[in-house]
């Protein structure tokens, strides 16, 4: 019997990703199978498609997961999967083939809340967070501060009226003929450029909430008076009016709340000009910033296992006639 180790599963969006994590910090494996390719000349993730492929890809990801980890199904304590929010196709393949195990090996299914699981990234490299901690969940799919105030003890205190941040990175990408997924192209190309050539607008200042539709537009409306100016300047200044806005927004949940530590989770928080300054305001406000490495904060198992830890032991094992939820939030 390996201590504690949870098998997880994660099909919420496009990645086929399964992990097993022991005692809720050690990763003894992480497999994540990516469909990038399958989406990318459609320019965004097409849902049939993604489900179809995570019905091709589930068996042979799990199989790797436990042979990376040297565990077979009988040393596990638990089998868990993102049970929402996401597409609810690929979600179903996952959450599917968890219960299936978990009847067959006899072990305890946990249903896991793939935003939770955003904020959790941070326990497995960094055991010792000291809460409240203020948390910044920015992927394609969503954004969001969250402030965790203990295990099972979340709440949000702002989100987006929109466009989560990743869509806004992938649509200007897309505008300016850059490809898919766009956020780590426009974080590239973004080196060459000069972040104050052009002054976009910065959303609702003073308010928790995020918004960026108005943002893209204002790049598209750019674009169109000034065709001929240097892309990697309008991809510096959109990353840059991007970034104000997730930094203040997190600065000012941190305030409120008394949070001493800044975390970021989701895609997003893979972009280096976020990571930079999410580091340097830490620095300026005497809080602390914890960064996780950016494969824990894309999409992967580890951080769904990591969930399923603390969860088991605060709400014990998951109904198996428990769906999913494509729009679960954060309670
Ligand atoms: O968390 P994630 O892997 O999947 C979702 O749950 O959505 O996030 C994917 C998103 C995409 O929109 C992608 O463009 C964005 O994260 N992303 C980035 C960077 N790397 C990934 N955005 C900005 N800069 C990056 N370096
Ligand atoms: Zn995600």
């Amino acid at each position: 019997m390996v201590a504690e180790a949870i098998l997880a599963i994660e099909t919420s969006c496009d990645e086929t990703a399964a992990a097993v994590v022991a005692h809720g910090t050690e990763i003894l494996s992480s497999v994540v199978s990516s469909q990038v390719d399958l989406h990318a000349r459609f320019g965004g993730v097409v849902p049939e498609i993604a489900s179809r492929a995570h019905v091709e890809l589930i068996g042979p990801v799990i199989a790797d997961a436990l042979g990376d980890a040297g565990v077979e199904l009988r040393d596990l304590t638990a089998i868990a999967a993102t049970s929402g929010p996401g597409l609810a196709g690929a979600l179903l393949v996952g959450v599917s083939a968890a219960k299936a195990l978990a009847l067959v090996a006899d072990l305890p299914y946990v249903g896991v809340n793939h935003l939770e699981a955003h904020c959790y990234a941070a326990w497995l490299e960094q055991p010792n967070l000291e809460p409240p901690l203020a948390v910044l969940v920015a992927s394609g799919g969503h954004t969001l501060v969250v402030i965790f105030e203990g295990h099972a003890n979340m709440r949000v205190v702002g989100q987006t009226v929109d466009d989560a941040a990743g869509e806004a990175f992938d649509k200007v990408a897309r505008h300016l003929g850059l490809g898919y997924p766009g956020g780590p192209l426009i974080d590239r190309l973004a080196r060459d450029g000069d972040p104050a050539a052009i002054a976009f607008p910065r959303a609702m200042p003073g308010e928790p909430d995020f918004s960026f539709s108005g943002l893209k537009t204002a790049v598209v409306q750019h674009r169109r008076r000034d065709p001929d100016g240097a892309i990697a300047d309008v991809a510096a200044s959109f990353q840059e009016a991007v970034v104000d806005q997730l930094v203040d927004k997190l600065v000012r949940a941190a305030d409120e709340a008394g949070a001493s530590t800044l975390v970021l989770g989701g895609g997003v928080a893979a972009n280096s000009r976020l990571r930079a300054r999410v580091a340097e305001v830490a620095e300026a406000t005497g809080r602390a910033a914890f960064l996780p490495p950016p494969d824990l904060c894309t999409d992967n198992a580890a951080m769904i296992a990591a969930t399923a830890w603390w969860r088991l032991q605060s709400d014990g094992p998951t109904p198996l006639d428990a769906g999913v939820n494509p729009s679960l939030s954060i309670t």
